[in-house]
């Protein structure tokens, strides 16, 4: 169905309970729903928002549009977790509407302050020429989880951005707020990051944009995350339109990072260790990632399994999307490593030992499952998922630990999609060394955790749920061992 501009941003009063029950009934007998990934109960899923511990409880919101897989009035739906896997859906805590959110509560994050949650979000307002106008606004959230927003906004649009101006992080910094905001500029149509200040939450003070050494920032920065790991200062956003040779990339957008030993708020510059930004995800479907430190410095990350303006093979089941595992951020010898958090194991239900010396590792390896797989060095090869006993249906894991690069191929895996953005992603791996891979399998995700969490490569596919082998193509792989868990719903 083709959604006109005026069934987009209706008021949600509109719908029916009827409706929303259909859409729901229909998200949930979808053979692509994941189980232990934070996923629409009907309609589209996007950003990952206001990312916190508070009240004793981990909180992230997701950015919704109930209705149908297309944008359209965006809201915040609020989900909570006693141990960042499992999560309940508490449904719209911070709905849009009013008069400076009028067409969309668009992302932002959150911080404790007091006995209360402060939420700062930007609000999408469309003239009635349709012209856009960003706000970025307050809300309270209390411990009852009720959302009072901030009747007025707490920054208006500068002269000198256009309308792309979002996306705001909250940040405590010695007893000052700081707000950093995705914008573009209005003279140069580039992207850049601008910082505000505030002792109070209602004053705030324009601090200009983020001086910084990164060669190229496209034309437009979303979801722009400083955040604390390890002692250094990360940096992690998403650049619209970067040129090839500033970043190698086939997706349509990137999310990347930058890392350096300090942000000097003082002056408002970020001074990165490198003028190149490092992709976060070397997969296909990782977008507008949101990082925070929690009360004991411990930096999580979780990310939208999703990308702008692409269509997805769910779209025909009126859902789409859903987030990443919560992924706990480390610098190891000055590089930026993502791991599953441990509480994940919680999950695990029957453990196999994979067998050794064989071609198949796993006959009906189910569709909720985690792969933990050591390879040798000098070992070329190609491990096959979800394939129904050939490499002709399989999401292929192409390794040379020779040579030293793992490709991902699904072009062979189920329906097809995005194809124009290409169908194999691939990373370079130190040659002749072993190689360990995490891998998570949730019916229609897979994440990838590469030697430890130095690279993650995530991805949708959408196959056959009877094409369930774990396999290697060939005979000659001998040197490896690993384990296999089926994992429970969360
Ligand atoms: C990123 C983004 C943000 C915006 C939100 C709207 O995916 O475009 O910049 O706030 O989605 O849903």
């Amino acid at each position: 169905m083709a959604w006109t501009r005026e069934q987009r941003y209706q008021d949600y009063s509109n719908y029916s309970e009827t409706l929303i029950d259909g859409l729901e009934k229909q998200a949930d007998t979808s053979r692509y729903k994941p189980k232990f990934h934070i996923s629409p109960k009907s309609g589209l899923l996007n950003d990952p928002n206001g990312f916190s511990f508070f009240d004793g409880q981990w909180h992230v919101f997701y950015q919704a549009f109930p209705f149908g897989p297309v944008h359209g009035l965006k809201s915040w739906v609020h989900c909570t977790s006693d141990d960042l896997v499992h999560w309940h859906n508490l449904g719209v805590a911070l709905p849009a509407g009013d008069r400076y959110d009028l067409h969309g509560a668009y992302s932002g994050s959150a911080q404790v302050i007091g006995d209360r949650l402060f939420l700062m979000y930007t609000g999408n307002v469309r003239t009635q020429d349709w012209q856009r106008k960003s706000y970025q606004n307050g809300a309270w959230m209390d411990k009852d989880n009720q959302v009072t927003k901030v009747t007025k906004p707490l920054i208006e649009q500068p002269a000198y951005v256009t309308d792309h101006f979002r996306d705001p992080q909250l940040l405590k910094v010695n007893h000052e707020y700081y707000a950093l905001i995705g914008a573009q500029d209005k003279q140069t149509l580039q992207g850049e990051m601008s910082l505000f200040q505030s002792s109070d939450l209602k004053t705030w003070h324009d601090r200009g944009y983020v001086k910084h050494n990164l060669n190229n920032l496209g034309y437009m920065v979303e979801c722009p995350n400083l955040i604390d790991v390890d002692n250094k200062k990360v940096l992690i956003f998403c650049p619209q339109g970067l040129p090839q040779n500033e970043l190698a990339t086939a997706n349509i957008y990137p999310n990347v990072y930058a890392i350096s030993d300090h942000f000097d708020f003082e002056q408002n510059i970020f001074q990165a260790d490198s003028n190149k930004m490092v992709q976060l995800d070397d997969g296909f479907d990782v977008y507008a990632s949101q990082a925070f430190n929690a009360p004991d410095g411990s930096a999580y990350l979780i990310s939208w399994i999703g990308l702008p303006e692409i269509t997805y093979p769910t779209d025909q089941e009126n859902w789409a999307h859903c987030l990443s595992l919560v992924k706990q951020l480390k610098i190891i010898d000055g590089k930026l490593y993502q791991k599953p958090v441990a509480a994940m194991a919680k999950l695990r239900d029957n453990e196999q030992i994979l067998p050794k010396k064989e071609r198949v590792l796993v006959e009906n390896a189910g569709q909720q499952y985690e792969l933990k797989l050591t390879l040798g060095a000098n070992q070329i090869g190609n491990l096959l998922l979800a394939s129904d006993g050939t490499t002709e249906h399989a999401l292929q894991l192409k390794f040379d630990t020779t040579e030293g690069y793992l490709l991902v191929d699904r072009a062979n895996v189920g329906e097809k999609f995005a194809t124009e953005f290409g169908e194999q992603r691939q990373i370079g791996l130190t040659p002749n060394k072993s190689l360990t891979l995490d891998i998570f399998v949730d019916h229609s995700v897979c994440e990838i955790f590469v030697n430890g969490g130095q690279k993650v490569m995530t991805l949708r596919y959408f196959a056959e749920n009877t094409h369930t082998t774990i396999a290697f193509s060939n005979e000659e792989i001998r040197d490896y061992s690993g384990q296999y868990f089926t994992l429970q719903d969360m």
